[in-house]
């Protein structure tokens, strides 16, 4: 990859020089861009030799290159570390006066900053300001963290470790591969309401949908998650509509699938509900020893999805199966997206003490064909990415 690191003037920017090491190290093509401000902490050999490539500050130099905006138009990421508070006020401001401000400005690729001040103007109103609206354009803010400044002073501020930021800068290219596709999660279990105090559940968790919405977001995409009675909280940046029944969820996911280039049905939807819901508390006195409940069916939203998709759309089922083993598991999947028309199917065993709940999961993607396409195991987090990774 090619990457412009932008170094600006704080003493942190010793600390840089590690950035610029471990990217290179890396097998990345690394140019440095120092302000003025920088090259007063650290000396343009030095970044030139850790870089293996010439550093120019200079917004005057190379110009039959038209370097000021050439290195930005190359690069694939741009990191900038340190970032001082009047960098970042002039980046918010969009301030071109120097070769870093050019090169961001005409730079499309993703910006990851590693601000470092003392605490003092890292909590001033004016830099609060800025890091939400740098923020709020797409750039990654890497730390800063808590810990010694300059001279005696101890606080937030500090730069994030050179590993964090390169850990992360080199995370935010990774996952921005699904920039521009619209997403739509459903997830959690529907509730079925009987009387106004009682309903029929299951013990879907909504972590898996959860993970799924997550990491879609995390890759660039727009996120729609549909949410029935998740026992964890939404992830930050994607939409949430909530929903309590497969009515409702049926509603919202179709609405929300006629502008979406991708639907994941992890939601536990109830295939039936009662007949009719009691207006008031159903008394046992009124129904005596027994008691039994009519059901009808609910819709089958995933069918109905696959049915109605538009060219280019992708569904995503999902299967969870209390099977014999992985044999039987594959049989009643193959079984289950032949009847339903997706494009995949996520095979999980569940039972008992398996699936729900839990932190981890292993699957099986099967494609419309009935192939393994897949499989995946680990944290729900690392399980969603590996279904995404589909959608390449
Ligand atoms: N699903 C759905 N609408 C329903 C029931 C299920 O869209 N009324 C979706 C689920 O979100 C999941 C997939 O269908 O993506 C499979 O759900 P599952 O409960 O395994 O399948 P069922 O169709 O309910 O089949 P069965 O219960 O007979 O195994």
């Amino acid at each position: 990859m090619r990457i412009v690191v932008g170094i600006t003037g704080g003493i942190a920017a010793y600390k840089a020089v590690n950035v610029v090491r471990s990217l290179v190290l890396a097998g990345h093509d690394v140019h440095v861009v120092p302000t003025a401000g920088a090259l007063r902490f650290v000396g343009k050999p030095t970044l030139e030799a850790i870089s293996r490539n010439p550093v120019t500050a200079d917004l005057y130099d190379g110009v039959a290159e038209v370097r000021h905006v050439a290195l930005g138009q190359s690069a694939d990421l741009v990191i900038v570390a340190p970032a001082t508070a009047n960098f970042l006020a002039r980046l918010a401001a969009g301030i071109a006066d120097d070769l870093l401000g050019t090169t961001i400005l005409a730079s499309e690729a993703p910006v990851v900053v590693a601000p470092a001040m003392h605490t003092e103007m890292w909590r001033n109103p004016a830099t609060v300001a800025n890091l939400a609206t740098l923020r709020s354009r797409g750039i990654l803010v890497v730390g800063p963290e808590k810990g010694r400044l300059t001279g005696q002073d101890l606080g937030e501020g500090r730069m994030s470790e050179p590993d964090d930021i390169v850990e992360a800068a080199l995370g935010a290219v990774a996952t921005r591969d699904l920039a521009g596709k619209r997403i739509v999660v459903t997830a959690g279990g529907t509730r079925e309401p009987l009387d106004p105090v009682r309903f029929l559940g299951n013990r879907s968790s909504g972590k898996q949908g959860v993970a799924l919405a997550e990491a879609a977001a995390l890759r660039g995409a727009d996120v729609v998650l549909v949410a029935a009675h998740l026992e964890v909280p939404p992830p930050a940046g994607v939409r949430v509509e909530k929903v309590s029944t497969a009515l409702e969820l049926d509603e919202a996911a179709r609405r929300h699938a006629a502008s979406a280039d991708v639907v994941v049905m992890a939601a536990a939807v109830a295939d039936y509900r009662p007949a009719s819901v009691s207006e008031s508390k159903i008394k046992k006195d009124a129904t005596g020893e027994g008691l039994a409940l009519e059901l009808v069916r609910n819709p089958d939203i995933l069918t109905a999805l696959a049915a109605e998709r538009r060219p280019g759309q992708v569904i995503i089922g999902f299967a969870a199966e209390t099977s014999d083993g992985p044999d039987d598991l594959l049989r009643l999947g193959r079984e289950k997206i032949a009847r339903k028309g997706a494009d995949y199917l996520v095979l999980n065993r569940v039972g008992w003490s398996e699936g729900f709940a839990t932190d981890g999961n292993a699957v099986v993607i099967v494609d419309a064909a009935g192939d393994i396409v897949a499989e995946a195991a680990g944290t729900k987090l690392e399980v969603a990415h590996r279904i995404l990774d589909l959608l390449r």
